[in-house]
């Protein structure tokens, strides 16, 4: 396999993968969005592992166990909020290259991130997907000897046809 890239359309807490990302918050006890989406899918058991992890930088990863969802983990990522930062594609970068770390680290080889910031945080997509297939790719390339699947998922049309143009598929 090695690095493959996948772009799909629709819910990311119905996606059968090892692992899916979460847009959370530096809280990491939920909020709306893909996060209230996943808390909600996941069940109550997410919310108290996550409270035992003392939360989240920005850019920075944690992972916790998927529970109902069909994904065996989660990790949680805390994108940049995109008017109040003034370096949020570095931020964004970090936020996709420390999933894939974290992700490698505990064996997993499938992996499905929403877009990241892009929503309550007001990234444009326009912006932000280069800069996560970027990321992506770069990881992947650095990490040739890896076999893992990262799959794009956009939950609308315009998103969908963005990433499927970057990523040529
Ligand atoms: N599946 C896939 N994508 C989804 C889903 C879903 N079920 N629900 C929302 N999205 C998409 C949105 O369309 C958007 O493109 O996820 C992207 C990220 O949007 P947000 O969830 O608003 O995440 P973000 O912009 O990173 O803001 C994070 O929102 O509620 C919170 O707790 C979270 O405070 C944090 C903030």
């Amino acid at each position: 396999m090695r690095g493959i890239i996948e772009v799909y359309k629709g819910d990311i807490t119905k996606l059968d993968c090892e692992c899916i990302v979460n847009a959370a918050n530096s809280s990491l006890l939920g909020g709306g969005g893909v996060d209230g989406a996943i808390h909600r899918a996941a069940g109550p058991e997410l919310l108290r592992e996550c409270r035992g992890l003392g939360g989240c930088a920005t850019g920075q990863a944690k992972i916790t166990k998927g529970y109902k969802l069909k994904a065996k983990y989660i990790i949680h990522t805390v994108g940049p909020v995109y008017f109040a930062c003034d370096r949020p594609a570095e931020l964004l970068t970090d936020c996709y290259r420390n999933s894939l770390e974290l992700a490698a680290e505990n064996g997993i080889h499938s992996i499905a991130f929403p877009g990241i910031s892009t929503g309550v945080y007001g990234y444009p997509v326009s912006e932000a997907a280069p800069i996560a297939a970027a990321a992506v790719q770069r990881w992947l390339n650095e990490n040739s000897g890896y076999d893992m699947k990262v799959i794009f998922v956009c939950f609308d049309d315009i998103s969908y046809n963005l990433y499927k143009d970057i990523i040529k598929v």
